[in-house]
Formats: C-alpha cells, sequence, structure tokens
C-alpha cells in the first residue's frame, strides 16, 4: 500500500465526471488499498477517485468514523437509489484542508453499488453517513461541498480558500514525514 497525494482544490480533475469502472483487476485494488491508507493519513471520513486524481467511479467511506473504529466500505460504480429528509451540518473535505462549511445533506440515503470484487449490494445511511456518502458521490460527479453553498457563502469561502493558497497554507497539508 501506498500513501498517494490528495488532489486539493481548485485542481481540474475534481471538476471531472469519474468513470463507470468496467474491470475489477489488481490495478483497481492496489488503487482503493492506497485510497484507504491515504485518507488513513490523512484522517479522513471518506474519500474519491478523483482525490487522488483517478477520476474512476470508486469510493471509500469509513462507517466507523465517528465511534473511532474504522469500518472501511468500498463503493464501486455507486447510485443513488433514494433520499429521504435533510439534515444540516458541518462538512469538511479532505480537498479542502482547514475549511469546513454548513452544508444540507439528505437525512437518510439508500446507496446501490458494487464492492471490491464486483458484487453487488445496497446500504442505507443515515444522519453522518448519509452526508458522507452524498459528499463522496458528489465528487464522482465534480460536485464539490462549496457548491451547496448560497452564492454569497460560497465566494466569502473561495475568497478565503485564495488567501491561504496565497499565503502557503495549502502547501503539503498531509506530510508524509
Ligand atoms: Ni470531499
Amino acid at each position: 500500500m501506498a500513501i498517494r497525494e490528495i488532489v486539493l482544490y481548485p485542481s481540474e480533475v475534481l471538476r471531472e465526471k469519474a468513470k463507470e469502472v468496467e474491470v475489477f483487476d489488481d490495478e483497481l485494488q492496489k488503487l482503493l488499498d492506497d485510497m484507504v491508507e491515504t485518507m488513513r493519513h490523512a484522517k479522513g471520513a471518506g474519500l474519491a477517485g478523483n482525490q487522488v486524481g483517478v477520476p474512476l467511479r470508486v469510493i471509500v467511506v469509513d462507517f466507523g468514523a465517528l465511534e473511532g473504529k474504522e469500518d472501511i466500505k468500498f463503493f464501486i460504480n455507486p447510485e443513488i437509489v433514494s433520499e429521504e429528509g435533510e439534515r444540516k451540518d458541518t462538512e469538511g473535505c479532505l480537498s479542502f484542508p482547514q475549511i469546513f462549511v454548513e452544508v444540507k445533506r439528505p437525512k437518510k440515503i439508500k446507496v446501490r453499488a458494487l464492492d471490491r470484487e464486483g458484487k453487488p449490494f445496497e446500504i442505507v445511511g443515515e444522519d453522518f453517513l448519509s452526508k458522507a456518502l452524498s459528499h463522496e458521490i458528489d465528487h464522482l460527479n465534480g460536485v464539490l461541498m462549496i457548491d451547496h453553498l448560497s452564492p454569497l457563502k460560497r465566494e466569502l469561502t473561495k475568497k478565503r480558500i485564495k488567501k491561504m493558497i496565497k499565503e502557503g497554507q495549502w502547501d503539503d497539508p498531509y506530510p508524509q514525514k
């Protein structure tokens, strides 16, 4: 396993619509293992392919993140089957170091996907898990958390990010040594 570099906003690949996975080969397994290690290293709860510069429809989510006991789930070619309710919560993203915003997400979400062996499954996530799944699936469609903000808040957040980048606060946010 290897830690890969996390792509930061405003990198182009974060805006790409990721492609479906068609082959479940060793390369895919390596990508998934690397994504887990990369997410762990950066202390994140979820990571999408685009975020390591691979625009493939793959996400990893730590279902145990809230309880602090790791429970990694892999979603290949995930699809949202249904969404219910609404819930506003603070969220962050490894591609936006030190930025936290309030975003409305579905309270409950049902997702259909393939596991890392290509076997289909369905899962229901509520609250934190619904937020995480919605956020990560957004990534595969080139959608970022700041896109969910009001135009005013989005502009303010973008300004803040610009300033942070200029000040070097986004240089190597997840050092490997
Ligand atoms: Ni993210």
